[in-house]
């Protein structure tokens, strides 16, 4: 009876640590942020894409053109270093089982390619699929695993998006460890992407698998809607937030590439899409065309304030912390105590959006310097509140320093 009495004051004590531990400056005690696949992807990987702008029309002139453009752009220097060239770049199989590039599409070859993105300061992605063909029906890497590793680590791979079309009953776990496994083969540093959109719950398993994995279906361009294949912006938003306590350096919930500056929405839009990116330590892979960037795009995309919110060294995703119809607060603790805060407005109408330093888990008389990252200007410095008008589908995002 006194054992019996023990264990329960015991599993009591227990679960109430555990409650104390739900706190957004920490990461919860069941996992070890330590913990990465390869070492890989202390922040979430930035970069470019070609599927959001390209889809299958891609070759090697828009992506050499791409790698000049983020140079030119100043976004490598923003630190958008990888380069990354999505489905329907490959060839046959050759008769030993290798894999080829498209000779039309990339006739000068991948090794050519890489060459000239490394040689500009940038690292170089490709994509492959689980099943046996990719999503765009050309050869995937099912049963090819180790020689496709080999000849991706041999062009100069440094990325690679690990897609989950025509995989059957395979055991995706399995299959993303196979592919891990076979990049770290080859000695290569080749940061593992994951993305079977959530099918099979890969935050719970992928941590020493993958360095992202995505959390949703296919984003498009447009604030919100889903319909069989895609899914808008703030629907990705209210999937991928509550996966918040597995997001950690090395290993990043991703809610798929950007489609800022690709037309769908208004630049209200993207700054609100952007900042809740950066807010979610999302992986910034942009998927428009670098090297026709209207002025709007480049500032958002440019924004180094916002980055920063990204890239800060903590590792600890954003979350919602408070909502009430259209009007949301997002807090993401920052390294040195300081806080992003993003006050989002989701209606048609104008809304006056305010955080209590409870809601930032300040004290109230804490005295705050505030930063607006949009406006690129210090506010007055507050101490208890701060409180906003927000336009319709936009954002207001600052950042608190005690
Ligand atoms: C899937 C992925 C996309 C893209 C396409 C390519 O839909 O989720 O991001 O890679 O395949 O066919």
């Amino acid at each position: 009876m006194r054992q019996l009495l023990g264990l329960l004051i015991l599993l009591l004590g227990l679960s109430a640590a555990q409650a104390q531990d739900v706190d957004p400056n920490r990461m919860p005690p069941h996992l070890d942020p330590a913990r990465t696949a390869n070492g890989l992807a202390p922040t979430p990987p930035m970069g470019w894409n070609s599927w959001n702008r390209f889809g299958c029309d891609i070759d090697e002139t828009i992506v050499r053109r791409t790698a000049d453009a983020l140079v030119e752009s100043g976004m490598r220097d923003a630190g958008y270093i990888h380069v990354i060239v999505d489905d329907c770049w490959q060839g046959p199989r050759l008769a030993d089982g290798s894999i080829t590039a498209d000779p039309q599409r990339f006739p000068s070859g991948m090794r050519a390619l890489a060459d000239h993105i490394h040689a500009r300061g940038l690292r170089f992605g490709l994509y492959s699929d689980a099943g046996r063909l990719t999503c765009g029906g050309r050869p995937g890497s099912q049963g090819h695993e180790y020689q496709d590793a080999r000849t991706y680590a041999a062009w100069g791979v440094d990325y690679l998006k690990y897609d989950w079309c025509h995989t059957g009953t395979r055991n995706a776990e399995e299959a993303y460890a196979l592919m891990a496994d076979a990049l770290r083969a080859t000695g290569r540093d080749i940061i593992l992407s994951i993305c079977e959109w959530g099918n099979n719950q890969p935050w719970l398993w992928a941590q020493k698998i993958g360095n992202l994995w995505r959390t949703t279906g296919d984003i498009f361009d447009a604030w919100e809607g889903v319909d069989r294949h895609r899914i808008g912006v703030m629907n990705i938003v209210d999937r991928n937030e509550p996966l918040w306590p597995y997001a950690g350096p090395g290993h990043w919930n991703d809610p798929d590439m950007l489609e800022v500056g690709n037309g769908g929405m208004t630049n209200d839009e993207y700054r609100a899409h952007f900042g809740l990116w950066a807010m979610m330590a999302a992986p910034l892979i942009a998927g428009n065309d670098i090297s026709a960037m209207d002025d709007d795009t480049s500032a958002i995309l440019l924004n180094r304030e916002v980055i920063a919110v990204d890239q800060d060294p903590l590792g600890v995703q954003g979350r919602r912390v408070w909502r009430d119809g259209g009007r949301e607060l997002w807090v993401k603790p920052l390294a040195g105590g300081a806080r992003a805060l993003l006050l989002l407005n989701r209606g048609e109408a104008p809304a006056r959006i305010a955080a209590t330093w409870e809601q930032l888990g300040y004290p109230a008389h804490l005295r705050g310097r505030i930063r607006d990252l949009w406006a690129h200007r210090d506010l007055p410095p507050a101490s208890g509140r701060f409180e906003a008008e927000v336009a319709p589908h936009a954002a207001v995002m600052v950042t608190v320093r005690p």
